[in-house]
């Protein structure tokens, strides 16, 4: 199913990802080189993603939102995301893969909040789980990395706290906001997350946390100055029907594509240009002209 990592085989494990921390390891080249980290939900996205060299695949909540059509990532469940980790394992070989813990499967207490997240690895093939939050989630965070889980941070906008938010806003925009911001991320990387996610927070922010940590900092909407960044597919390649936020730079157009695609096949179909006789399959040659005899006596 997956690729092993072994030493060199090229597969994106855990420790590659810390050792792509700037100001951990300045001298290594890897170091260089930003942290690429995109959403995906099933199989050819991933194929496509893994073999474009992403170095993350996050199978994120997102997806409740992006391919399911719920109005939030609220309704998501435990066996939506396995689902969807599932495929996208199938089509991963180089990339980490990464699975969301959806709301309410890590609410509850500890013990179902793990026996959650080894679900994710064991039936899914994730190789870490994202969990949302901060200073609340340290003993949760920890009993994970106990269990041998890499767990990858969440903090600043949270989107499974709509509620408690009062809406998707960019977070840390005051002193105290954004000291809690940093206090959260100190939190994840003391608990033993290998990376955490900084979402929708001013630049400046993101920044001086990304110099105080020694894990990645893996930004969206927060900044060029992270050490990796992290975007919604579909976002990405216009695929996504609603409201996109600012920072989703859009690098194709595809859903403009797909209507043209299927305007084309409908018109096609209804003229009658499609199929063609190219695309048809033939009866052996012996067999065409009985028929058409049979056909015609038939019609008399
Ligand atoms: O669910 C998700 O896709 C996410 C990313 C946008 C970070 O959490």
């Amino acid at each position: 199913m997956s690729v092993a990592p072994r030493a060199g085989n090229g597969k994106i494990t855990v420790p590659d990802i810390l050792s792509r921390k700037s100001s951990v390891f300045p001298d290594s080249p890897e170091t260089k080189r930003k942290i690429t980290c995109l959403t995906a939900y099933d199989y050819p996205t991933a194929r496509l993603l893994d073999e474009a060299g992403v170095d993350i695949l996050l199978v994120g909540d997102s997806l409740g939102m992006v391919v399911l059509g719920y109005d939030s990532t609220l309704p998501v469940t435990l066996d939506e995301m396995l689902h969807h980790v599932r495929a996208v394992r199938r089509g991963t070989s180089r990339a980490l893969v990464v699975a969301d813990m959806p709301y309410g499967s890590f609410h509850v207490s500890l013990d179902e909040s793990v026996r959650n997240a080894v679900r994710l690895v064991k039936e899914g093939g994730a190789e870490a789980v994202k969990v949302e939050g901060g200073e609340r989630r340290i003993e949760l965070i920890a009993r994970l990395v106990e269990a041998e889980i890499p767990v990858m941070g969440h903090v600043g906008l949270t989107p499974q706290s709509l509620n408690a938010l009062g809406g998707f806003r960019v977070q840390g925009k005051t002193a105290d906001a954004a000291r809690q911001v940093a206090r959260d991320a100190r939190a994840v990387e003391a608990a033993g997350a290998f990376a955490v996610v900084l979402e929708s927070m001013p630049r400046e922010l993101a920044a001086s946390i990304t110099a105080k940590l020694r894990i990645p900092t893996i930004g969206i909407g927060a900044g060029p100055d992270c050490d990796g960044q992290v975007l919604v597919f579909h976002d990405l390649v216009g695929l996504t029907m609603d409201h996109t936020p600012k920072f989703a730079r859009r690098h194709a157009n595809l859903a403009a594509e797909i209507s043209r695609a299927v305007t084309e096949y409908c018109d096609d179909v209804r003229s009658g240009r499609f199929p063609s006789d190219a695309e048809s399959y033939h009866s052996a040659a012996e067999l065409r002209e009985p028929s058409r005899v049979r056909e015609r006596a038939e019609s008399r």
